[in-house]
């Protein structure tokens, strides 16, 4: 069916109409501040020649989508993709959006603007023609004032933006291209707080109160004279109001006014990792009796600091910072923002006992964030990966010098608010610091952020671990000594550093692929490139696979258990960033094409598990924990030595392992172990673990050797989603022998197949060297596994995913989608 691309606005939402439906009565300009998602029924075409700056592409060549697009995980995985398996072996190029829509006529008395939460990179936005402006920075959020260009109904407006990811490589992982953020439409009235413009910080003053610092920057752009009226309202999670100001008389002089004021909360709940309690703070705005803005901004209560002999307190109380750096893509959906896929990953953190994360190397999509307020994460949110000195031959440092000043203030402006962000980096291993020209930069990095924010630590990740041959260290100027590696000057980081505060900002890069373990003396380490005797480790394994044993590291770095144990020895040592949580897109060390993704995950690319999370678990959290691995499929090994079993566990003075039912005895960890240990000759059966304290069972895990592949199991992590075009459940299927054991060595091809309300988002199965595209209904298992991601439809419907194999029943998921305002909330 033929349509019309016209969006008419609403409050609140946006509607495709037929141009016929066009005139509608609309209510838009009656409320003085309205956020319209902007999302929906954009055109996008690619720019083949790209000779000319403004070329009229065919019409045939436009494709409607809706917003957040990455064009790039789209494409075929190619060894001369020129962004090099560093950036994803992915497509880059230049390409086009464009919007036609409809503003009501009464929305003259208003501002309107739009807002972009990111584009990669190089974007510049039209609006009915004329240049709204540039922003190189692929990772920077970024407003532009529609007002002056805007036509009222019955006239129709079309923006349209240019992306530029043409000038490959840029960039050391997988970036994406697109507008691959949310936009929205905002229209305020004529005075309203300004873009970013509410600041709150908030602590507890006494063990009964706290106070709430507030200074608003209002935008007064009517010529507005005379005076206004400011107030504010604290309201608590349940939307109870728990305090309020006095009003306060603006004074309309000029174009911007700020205004600060102090209010109390009695009996705060603060906010923690454990309990991220949330307040709202309501901002009116009236001038004449009449409601001019009314602004909402999230916060939270809560204090810390670092001190240099005892390590990092919130809230008064002593908690090492388990974090880990994520990057910002989403696995096999790219880097296309989608909050339900943010959510899933930072669900599982959560539950390996993660608390903080580090926003690897570039601000990130507002969205995490509010997740992380939510859901309990600290957040050290990273502005730049290089400044004057470049890392790949386009990346930032060509726009450097001209937007730093403006990237980094909107980086702290939008984020400032957030009770999960407790720190900003200015840098990750920038190359500066090796020369003097990193004191100047470094202090004036520093003073931008400061001049915004003195509520945060300012750092930068630095990898010279010797201060005296850092200059950004020699600059003075950051807040706290945060290193990238280099475990081995832990122990005496007070000799180096007398008086300074730790923090290990990047650690480990420990390599592994999941389910695939080797048949090395398991408790050597091994560095990579080769350090090491073993020529393995130089020359690798034909299919691209790194142990998951924790025994594989890059030579920078260390095995997870070598830094986790000093971070824990030290109190001194404040806590760590482990790189990464996830395996993420790029950089593929230490293998080169087909190898397309990373291997430093402590979870992989689709999400699953390695083992080392368990060893985090039994460390991090308070669950139970006992896990064993490998598998127990060992029947084709070459080498009659016994097999390595490691078992990670928890809450227990012992564990007794079982093969077959006959005991292999009871071992406990001491000293500083992190797991425990037994050389088991392999026969074919049940390896069984039990853990105990005082005597009585704690839990009990099993490997079983597996049959030949027969059944397919599909679990999804949720049945019902929401009916709004983006809401996603992530579907794993495992291979099953008759008897319903995991066949851990299964490869067995997928085709996924959808009807109803959904599509099939993406397939996966976490193995970094599969150059089958993410969009492909087929996916082979790795390692017994795969995952399929469906995307929920806009109606209310049935959804059934059928999994089938050669020689196999298939399997059948039945989802539902469900209105999502009738939905009951996640809680976290
Ligand atoms: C670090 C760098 C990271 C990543 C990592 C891999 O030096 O900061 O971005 O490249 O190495 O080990």
């Amino acid at each position: 069916m033929m349509r019309s691309f016209l969006t008419i606005l609403f409050p609140g939402r946006s509607i495709l109409l037929a141009a016929a439906l066009m005139l509608s009565p609309l209510l838009f300009a009656q409320k003085p501040r309205t956020v319209v998602d902007f999302n929906g029924g954009w055109k996008f075409a690619l720019q083949k020649d790209t000779s000319s700056a403004k070329p009229s592409l065919p019409e045939a060549s436009w494709r409607v989508l809706d917003l957040p697009h990455d064009w790039s995980i789209e494409g075929e995985f190619r060894k001369d993709n020129p962004a090099t398996t560093q950036g994803g072996a992915l497509p880059g190029g230049i390409g086009w959006y464009k919007k036609t829509f409809v503003v009501p006529a009464d929305l003259k008395d208003k501002n309107l603007s739009i807002e972009f939460d990111g584009v990669y990179r190089n974007s510049e936005v039209w609006i009915n023609g004329r240049s709204l402006g540039k922003r190189p920075y692929g990772y920077i959020s970024f407003q532009y004032d529609l007002t002056p260009y805007i036509k009222p109904a019955p006239a129709s407006n079309l923006i349209e933006v240019r992306v530029d990811n043409g000038q490959q490589p840029n960039s050391r992982w997988y970036t994406g291209s697109g507008i691959y953020r949310n936009v929205r439409l905002v229209s305020t009235s004529k005075l309203a707080v300004k873009h970013w413009g509410s600041f709150v910080t908030a602590a507890p003053l006494n063990a009964k109160q706290a106070t709430v610092n507030v200074e608003t920057n209002v935008k007064n752009t009517g010529a507005i004279t005379g005076k206004a009226q400011i107030s504010y309202q604290v309201l608590d999670q349940s939307g109870k109001l728990i305090s309020s100001s006095k009003i306060k008389a603006l004074d309309l002089t000029g174009e911007e006014i700020s205004s600060k004021e102090q209010l109390l909360v009695n009996n705060p709940v603060l906010w923690s990792t454990d309990k991220p309690f949330l307040y709202k703070l309501v901002t009116t705005i009236t001038q004449n009796g009449k409601l001019s803005d009314q602004f909402e901004t999230t916060f939270g209560i809560r204090s810390f600091y670092f001190d240099a002999d005892k390590g990092f307190f919130l809230n008064g109380r002593s908690m090492k910072i388990k974090g880990v750096c994520m990057h910002h893509d989403l696995g096999a959906l790219g880097a296309a923002v989608n909050t339900r896929a943010i959510e899933r990953q930072l669900e599982i953190l959560k539950a390996m006992g993660c608390n903080a994360i580090r926003t690897a190397h570039n601000p990130s999509a507002p969205e995490l964030l509010e997740l992380c307020d939510k859901m309990g994460f600290l957040v050290m949110v990273e502005a730049f990966d290089m400044w004057k000195k470049k890392k790949n031959k386009f990346d930032y440092f060509t726009d450097f010098e001209d937007w730093h000043v403006r990237d980094l203030q909107d980086m702290v402006l939008r984020d400032r608010n957030h009770p999960s962000v407790f720190m900003w980096s200015v840098g990750n291993e920038i190359r500066e610091q090796f020369d003097s020209t990193g004191i100047t930069i470094t202090k004036e990095l520093v003073d931008i952020v400061k001049a915004i924010d003195t509520t945060r630590p300012v750092i930068a990740a630095l990898s010279e671990w010797n201060p005296e041959k850092n200059f950004m260290y020699k600059s003075k100027a950051l807040d706290l000594v945060a290193l990238n590696y280099h475990h081995e000057v832990y122990d005496d980081f007070q000799k180096h550093y007398p008086g300074q505060k730790f923090l290990g900002a990047e650690n480990m890069s420990a390599l592994a692929t999941r389910g695939h373990y080797e048949e090395w003396p398991s408790d050597s380490t091994y560095l990579w490139p080769a350090k090491s005797p073993l020529k393995y480790v130089e020359n690798g394994n034909a299919d691209y696979t790194v142990s998951a044993y924790d025994q594989v590291a890059a030579y920078w770095g260390s095995t997870h258990e070598q830094t986790w144990k000093l971070i824990k020895k030290h109190k001194f040592l404040s806590g760590l960033f482990v790189w990464t949580g996830f395996d993420y897109l790029g950089e593929p060390t230490p293998y080169p094409w087909p190898a397309r993704s990373s291997y430093f995950g402590i979870v992989d690319l689709a999400g699953f598990p390695k083992d080392v999370y368990y060893m985090y678990q039994s460390e991090w959290s308070d669950k139970n924990v006992l896990h064993i691995l490998p598998h127990w499929n060992h029947e084709a090994r070459k080498s009659d030595k016994p097999v390595d079993v490691w078992v990670y566990y928890n809450n227990a003075d012992e564990v007794e392992l079982f093969l077959n039912g006959q005991s292999l005895g009871a071992k406990r960890k001491g000293g500083e172990d992190l797991h425990l240990m037994w050389r088991v000759p392999f026969q074919p059966g049940e390896l069984k673990a039990v853990s105990r304290k005082n005597g009585r069972l704690v839990k009990e895990a099993k490997v079983e050797t597996a049959g030949e592949p027969a059944k397919i199991e599909l679990t999804a992590d949720r049945s019902i989603l929401n009916a709004d075009g983006k809401d996603l459940a992530f579907v794993t299927a495992r291979i099953l022998d008759k008897n319903g054991r995991f066949v851990a060595l299964a490869s067995t091809q997928l085709e996924f197949e959808i009807t109803g309300e959904g599509q099939l988002a993406a397939t996966d199965n976490g193995y970094q060297a599969d150059t089958t595209s993410f969009q492909s209904k087929t996916r082979q298992c790795w390692k017994g596994m795969a995952l399929g991601i469906i995307r929920a439809g806009k109606k209310q419907g049935n959804i059934t995913l059928t999994v089938k194999a050669p020689g196999m029943t298939p399997a059948v998921l039945r989802l539902r989608t469900s209105d999502h305002s009738k939905m009951v909330l996640r809680k976290f």
